[in-house]
């Protein structure tokens, strides 16, 4: 018994090697973790239960037979996150350079698996050459095996992946089916296809990092959420993510009881928000202020900047905010600017986090690339977004709420619980500008001094509609109150609504405009 027992801790010693010590000092060398160094700072201390440390691969395809695989080239298994249960898979660059084959799918399906049938996050720290070459089709099944899981776990359980070295070719596609995407600047790299390939058939020069690196992925493409200067914090953000999420679908986010006074005033705010329509501020003083001090978690914090979105928490309860940022692109929506709120706003029904959207919009952008590029399928998906979502929804009319982004800012149309207004607040089909030049166009042609007449018409249009009341007056605002009162206000207003039940017609799915 002795024996065997020496002899299975042999076994396992060599898989924890993985690629053995010259790869790992390559690995390090790299400024990268191994696989399992990784799992240490993202788990809580010794919560790693390992399974499949013994799978091998089946290929014999170029001398496969005679290669040796520790652990398949992925170590996967079970731990905790803050005292809660995930269910992980870490690629181990070491072995084949982490690329991926049937076996090596097959562990990563069976903790997708485990992670569905018990409810709890699935996290994907990749570190991957892609489909393992000499594997052929069977590392091609082995992708499709992990999508269609991907596919079924959204919106069932959070799933995160984590970039930490090459992720190239369709492997990125799991990750793009996950609900974040999390990057390291330096060593992690995403793209379908690599530097050579684009240079030989579009002859472009560009280096693997301005390619798909990660501030490529975090500011222009939108494909990733957030960027780390090192693998550490990278792995503590994803921890810190998970405290605002619940474990599945079923469940409610996790509160957390704080000792940030609920009924704490904002009168400063009264100076913040400036009586000038034209003139701007940042909305993270607002958004800031109103939310428990130092909650803030902003999601895609470098992509389509006019576009606030992040968890936050109020009196304890995690809620998902969504904010015009007037400092960016005066707060338009845009193209972007859709496609991040949408995919947050449905980010957060799926998983039971209530919303709360400050609203302070121009309208939409206006331009050629914007209604070529396909601003009226992308502005659809807010309406979309916002209107399926059935969690509590809570809205902040700052300012400016002009025509269609009104409606798209979760306006009451689309079904906002409670819906609030500064004094501040300017509600119209468009602003007092171009409303006059558009209505009194003959009355301002004909006077004697145009420029005096537009002003004043200006002016009556601003008296009459550019404010909060006619929309109060309507019930499509609940209340216009001082913005000291703000976050008692919310709180409150979160506090009644959140036991809300919404229940719509049974469907297999809805058509979101993608
Ligand atoms: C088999 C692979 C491999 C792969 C790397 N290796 N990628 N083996 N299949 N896809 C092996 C290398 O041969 C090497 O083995 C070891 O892993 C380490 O790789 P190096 O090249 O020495 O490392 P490095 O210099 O850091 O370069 C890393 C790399 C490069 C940039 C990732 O290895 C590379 O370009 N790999 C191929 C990338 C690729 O084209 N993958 C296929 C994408 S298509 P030895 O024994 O020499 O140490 C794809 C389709 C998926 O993934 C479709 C899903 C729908």
């Amino acid at each position: 018994m002795d024996a065997k027992v020496a002899q299975l801790r042999e076994m396992r010693a060599k898989v924890e090697q993985g690629g053995g010590a010259s790869r790992i000092d390559k690995q390090h060398a790299a400024g990268k973790m191994t696989a399992r160094e990784r799992l240490g700072v993202l788990l809580d201390e010794e919560s790693f239960v390992e399974v499949d440390a013994f799978t091998e691969h089946r290929s014999h395809n170029f001398g496969m037979n005679k290669v040796e695989a520790p652990g398949e080239g992925v170590v996967v298994g079970y731990g905790m996150i803050g005292g809660r249960r995930v269910c992980v898979a870490s690629q181990d660059f070491t072995v084949i350079g982490g690329s991926l084959g049937e076996m090596h799918a097959h562990k990563i399906c069976k903790v997708m698996d485990l992670a569905r049938k018990l409810g709890i996050p699935f996290i994907s720290i990749n570190d991957s050459g892609g489909a393992r070459i000499q594997e052929g089709v069977d590392a091609l099944k082995g992708y499709g095996d992990i999508f269609y899981r991907n596919t079924v776990l959204s919106g069932v359980v959070p799933q995160i992946s984590v970039i930490l070295g090459p992720c190239a070719g369709g492997a990125v596609y799991s990750p793009a089916l996950t609900d974040f995407v999390f990057m390291v600047s330096g060593t992690s790299n995403m793209f379908i296809t690599g530097p050579q390939v684009i240079k030989a058939v579009t002859n472009e020069d560009v280096s693997v990092e301005d390619l798909g690196g990660a501030l490529v992925h975090n500011q222009t493409s939108g494909v990733a959420h957030f960027a780390y200067d090192d693998e550490t914090s990278c792995l503590s953000a994803v921890r810190a993510l998970l405290s605002y999420l619940p474990a599945n679908n079923l469940e409610s986010p996790p509160y957390l009881e704080g000792d940030d006074p609920v009924d704490r005033g904002l009168e400063h705010l009264r100076e913040v928000i400036p009586e000038d329509p034209n003139r701007s501020y940042d909305m993270y003083e607002l958004v800031e202020s109103v939310i428990d001090q130092g909650t803030l978690l902003e999601v895609h914090p470098w992509f389509a900047t006019n576009m606030i979105v992040g968890f936050a928490r109020l009196g304890g309860r995690p809620v998902g905010i969504v904010a015009n940022q007037p400092r960016e692109r005066a707060g338009c929506l845009d193209i972007d600017a859709s496609d991040k709120a949408a995919r947050f706003v449905r980010l957060c029904d799926a998983f039971n986090v209530p919303l709360v959207t400050f609203v302070d919009v121009p309208g939409y952008l206006p331009g050629v690339d914007q209604e070529w590029g396909g601003i009226i399928r992308h502005g659809a998906k807010m309406l979309y977004a916002y209107s399926e979502a059935t969690v509590p929804k809570l809205t902040v009319i700052v300012r400016k709420a002009y025509g269609g982004a009104y409606i798209a800012m979760c306006s009451r149309h689309l079904g906002a619980d409670m819906v609030f207004a500064l004094p501040t607040a300017e509600i119209a089909v468009m602003g007092p500008e171009g409303a006059a030049n558009i209505i009194f166009r003959k009355e301002i042609g004909q006077a004697d001094d145009p420029q005096a007449k537009r002003q004043e018409k200006i002016d009556e249009f601003r008296e009459q509609f550019a404010n909060p009341y006619v929309a109060a007056s309507r019930g499509y605002v609940d209340d216009v109150i001082d913005v000291a009162e703000t976050r008692t206000r919310l709180y409150n207003a979160l506090e009644t609504v959140f036991s809300k039940q919404e229940l719509r017609p049974a469907k297999k799915h809805g058509n979101i405009p993608l």
